[in-house]
């Protein structure tokens, strides 16, 4: 089945690539070959290719720089998903594409389904939203996997920043009120090869599906137990995890406001793929397990 995967380059991105590298029939794209900013290159790019699958892995993912660069963050988040979508109508695709827990108000202390009401306070979490909506309104077959808290070996990310950090510094100072779960851009293809070959079998439903790792932690935990684990593993670090310091949101303060609620409940979507999601510990170990691999980690 012919797939064009935009955002070839970012963590998700990369994933699918490697997923996807020994099939023919997939083309991988990025910003060069369609900048999102660009909607007609996207209208000629999905003509030429005539896909029966659209993976959307592009987006304008700074959430600080959302807050100033509003006008961008709408064009790739919002408007160049439109034309995703209206392409998707055209060709008879169905497109795939990814959203955040930042749809929602962050508040509270369980796990968002996803039919519950959405209200972003930051433009990232507004364009991303607006993103979804057009999607929903075209009239295309889709699938939004709406995700949390993505790490990699790949792209810029909290546990490559902590274990940068923890190598360099004797003590680390890390937020211990916002709760989530670590959720590898791995797991996030994965899961996305596995929705299209359903799709292929059986068809499957269009909608809105969550999709993380199981378990919960704050930042911090996150951090002492990445520390912890890369130790294990043999890695140099100059701050062990005993030296690194909780602290609340608000004596942290960054350019946009964080959730201090990212819990997403899985459970549709675990339903539809009849496996339970992987621990974010596993996600944690196997995105260090990588780091050390490629030799990242010295
Ligand atoms: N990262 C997270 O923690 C997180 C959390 C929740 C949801 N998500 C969602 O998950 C999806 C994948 O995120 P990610 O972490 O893989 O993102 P990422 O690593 O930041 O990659 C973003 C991708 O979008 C591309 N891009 C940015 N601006 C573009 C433009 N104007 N035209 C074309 N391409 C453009 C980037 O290209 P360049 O390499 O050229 O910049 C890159 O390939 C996104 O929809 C994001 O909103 C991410």
């Amino acid at each position: 089945m012919k797939t064009l995967i935009f955002g070839g380059s970012g963590q998700v991105g990369t994933e699918l690539t490697k997923l996807f590298q020994s099939d023919k029939n997939v083309h991988v794209v990025n910003r060069h070959d369609a900048d999102f900013t660009k909607p007609e290159v996207i209208e000629t790019l999905i003509k030429a290719v005539d896909p029966k699958y659209i993976i959307n892995a592009a987006a304008f993912t700074s959430v600080d720089k959302a807050e100033v660069e509003k006008s961008l963050a709408f064009q790739v988040n919002a408007e160049a998903v439109n034309v995703l979508a209206s392409c998707a109508v055209r060709h008879d695709a169905m497109l795939v594409h990814y959203s955040t827990d930042y749809v929602f108000d962050g508040l509270g202390n369980r796990p968002n389904q996803e039919m519950d009401p959405t209200d972003p306070v930051t433009v990232y979490g507004q364009s991303k939203l607006k993103g979804e909506s057009f999607i929903q309104m075209s009239g295309c077959r889709y699938v939004i996997l709406r995700t949390s808290w993505v790490i990699s070996a790949t792209g810029k990310n909290f546990i490559k920043t902590i274990l940068k950090n923890a190598q360099t510094k004797d003590q680390l100072t890390v937020v211990s009120d916002q709760i989530g779960a670590a959720t590898s851009a791995g797991l996030i293809s994965r899961v996305t090869g596995d929705l299209i070959r359903l799709d292929n079998l059986s068809g499957i439903d269009s909608g809105i599906y969550h999709l993380c790792s199981s378990g919960e932690a704050s930042w911090f935990d996150v951090a002492v137990y990445a520390i912890s684990y890369a130790a294990k593993k043999g890695v140099s670090m100059k701050c062990d995890p005993g030296d690194v310091i909780p602290c609340r949101s608000d004596e942290y303060p960054m350019q946009a406001e964080r959730p201090l609620n990212s819990r997403l409940n899985t459970n549709k979507l675990e339903q539809m793929l009849t496996y339970p999601m992987p621990h974010w510990s596993s996600c944690v170990d196997g995105t260090i397990d990588e780091l050390i691999i490629k030799d990242l980690l010295k």
